[in-house]
């Protein structure tokens, strides 16, 4: 199993180029099933996640391919097509509930394996198949899958009006591709309106999907009967600029984040603000940037994770990490996922101060971090340990990064770039 061995006090310098966004990405991929078509993707990131996906449709029959340096892949999902996502693949990646909407939608059935059990939270699927049921398929959940299926004599799904009890946002993705091609119209109150939805949005309607509203929580679908294919390029990953973002503000240095959109991480700079990072963005003819510096020690801040445009929850694990090393103590509250305090011992074993109640902990800051072996639990979690070995004392060698591998692209590649002292050993 591969390892990082971090040796800690480097500041940072120089630029990193972001890239397309896992979360974006994936659910792009399965929109591919939505036609026979070949659908071409640009700017997909270099991820075991993605590679999971792929091997995923790949089992159901699509071709892939991929092209050029800058994350070109393609996909062409033309019949036959087997409906079915295996609890093998599905079990590794729960993003692969993500296929069920596209796939019942065009075929008229699926089955798709249920995840099971996740690091972060129970993490259900009821609302996808509430949300499936309302359009009218038949889902019956047997020997650990979804079966799903449309009635005797109906060839499409219809229209409904989904109102989730909560804002999901895969879900909201499966409703948006299983709706594009429905008969009639669909509402989606409350919807997630983080910036991959409207992303996938724009990537279905130049598939010839009608679509208005992405971006708010209502979103209109008018049901076409056939979509076509397109070139779609992948929006880029706020988590991965923000974590970048964190673990300057931590270190202190100067970075420049290139192809990064600040608005969509609007809540997490308003943060490294008020710490006293000092931080611009803007676009210039390369596209968009964040430069972010940092000097000296920063003030710790409390915050609470809800939807977007709130505080990611995906973010909560690197900006403790910069808590722990902060002046001041600051209350941090999770509010998405029951069980995403993983990384806490793993950081009070660098020597952070942490208490945590529920769904609160309490960081109290200190002057330094000392380095240790610490464990890796799940993708946010590692990247907040690898931002905590930065900034500690001596080595630091956090175990299992194939979490890491999961989610950040080349991450320490990037990392050392821009001045860090990180190694991958076996
Ligand atoms: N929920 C239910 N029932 C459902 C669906 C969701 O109870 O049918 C609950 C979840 O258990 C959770 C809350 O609703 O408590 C929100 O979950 P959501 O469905 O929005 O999460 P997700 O779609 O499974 C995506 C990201 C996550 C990210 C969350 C929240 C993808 C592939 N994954 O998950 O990303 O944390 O939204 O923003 O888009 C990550 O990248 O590290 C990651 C975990």
């Amino acid at each position: 199993m591969d390892k990082l061995r971090i040796t800690g006090g480097r500041t940072l310098k120089g630029e990193v180029t972001i890239s397309g966004a896992k979360n974006a990405a994936l659910p792009e991929m399965c929109a591919a099933l939505l036609t026979d078509e070949p659908v071409r993707l640009l700017n997909v990131p270099r991820l075991h996640d993605v590679a999971t996906m792929r091997r995923l449709l790949n089992n159901m029959g699509v071709k892939t391919e991929t092209h050029g340096e800058r994350g070109g892949m393609s996909f062409q999902a033309a019949d036959p097509i087997q409906p079915e996502a295996p609890y093998e693949l599905v079990k590794t990646m729960r993003a692969s509930v993500l296929a069920l909407g596209p796939l019942l939608a065009r075929f008229g059935h699926a089955k798709v394996s249920l995840p099971g059990g996740c690091a972060i939270g129970s993490r259900p699927v009821d609302q996808h198949i509430k949300g499936l049921q309302a359009m009218g398929a038949e889902i019956v959940v047997e020997h650990g899958y979804m079966v799903a299926r449309l009635p005797q004599g109906r060839s499409r799904l219809h229209g409904a009006r989904i109102a989730t009890d909560m804002v999901t946002v895969t879900g909201t993705e499966n409703f948006l591709m299983a709706a594009a091609l429905a008969e009639g119209e669909t509402l989606l109150e409350n919807a997630a309106q983080e910036p991959e939805i409207p992303d996938l949005c724009e990537m279905l309607i130049a598939m010839g999907a009608k679509i208005e509203g992405h971006g708010t929580s209502r979103i209109h679908i008018q049901g076409v009967e056939r979509l076509h294919g397109c070139t779609h390029q992948v929006v880029a990953d706020r988590i991965e600029a923000g974590t970048f973002l964190c673990a300057v503000a931590a270190t202190g240095g100067d970075v420049v984040l290139r192809h990064a959109n600040a608005h969509h991480l609007d809540a997490v700079i308003d943060k490294l603000l008020e710490a006293g990072a000092e931080i611009e963005a803007g676009a210039e003819a390369a596209g968009a940037f964040i430069r972010i510096r940092s000097t000296g020690r920063l003030k710790a801040q409390s915050f609470r994770t809800t939807e977007y445009p709130g505080f990611p929850t995906d973010m909560q694990a690197q900006f403790m990490a910069l808590n722990c090393i902060a002046e001041g103590t600051a209350k941090v509250t999770e509010t998405i996922f029951e069980n995403r305090f993983m990384h806490v011992n793993e950081l009070v074993r660098l020597g952070a101060r942490i208490q945590t109640d529920g769904k609160v902990a309490v960081v109290e800051g200190i002057d330094r971090l000392s380095g240790a072996t610490v464990m890796a639990t799940d993708l946010r979690a590692s990247a907040s340990l690898v931002i905590a070995g930065l900034v500690a004392e001596g080595q630091t060698v956090v175990d299992r990064i194939y979490h890491l591998d999961r989610g950040y692209d080349q991450m320490e590649e990037k990392l050392r770039g821009i001045g860090a002292d990180i190694v991958r050993f076996k």
